[in-house]
């Protein structure tokens, strides 16, 4: 709604909130695989298509870029950022080095694709022109 009204002067405000809601999901996600160690396939596809059904069908029916909704994207991203780093030897993740690595791993993935220039142009230019 406020992208539709252009209220431009509450977006500080609502990247705020939703940097909270991502850090939210982000620990949310992080609980649940770290606690419950359900890496199953099955769980991780209907989560995918939870998060991307909609956006998609949405792409094609209107002919909108895949950016447009960049909110399923990005939590497509971070979804699979914590799925794949909890995930990979996940048999170590009770070892608190390991989870250190791994943790600096993400930080380093962030870097590596929001601050070097052209990665992340390179990471998301197959899925804007997906639809
Ligand atoms: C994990 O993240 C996804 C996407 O952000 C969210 O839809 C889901 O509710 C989260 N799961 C948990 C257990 O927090």
């Amino acid at each position: 709604m406020y992208h539709y009204f252009g209220a431009s002067e509450i977006y500080n405000a609502i990247r705020v909130f939703i940097a909270c809601y991502v850090w939210m999901t982000g620990f949310g996600n992080f609980s649940y695989y770290y606690i419950k160690k359900d890496f199953s396939i099955a769980r991780f596809a209907q989560m995918m298509w939870r998060l991307n059904f909609f956006v998609a069908f949405c792409c094609i029916v209107l002919d909108n870029d895949f950016m447009l909704y960049y909110i399923c994207p990005m939590h497509t991203l971070f979804t699979l950022m914590v799925y794949a780093s909890l995930g990979l030897f996940n048999k170590y993740n009770e070892i608190p080095s390991v989870m250190a690595i791994k943790i600096a791993g993400c930080f380093l993935a962030v870097i590596l694709i929001w601050e070097v220039p052209g990665v992340f142009e390179i990471l998301w230019a197959p899925r804007s022109r997906a639809f």
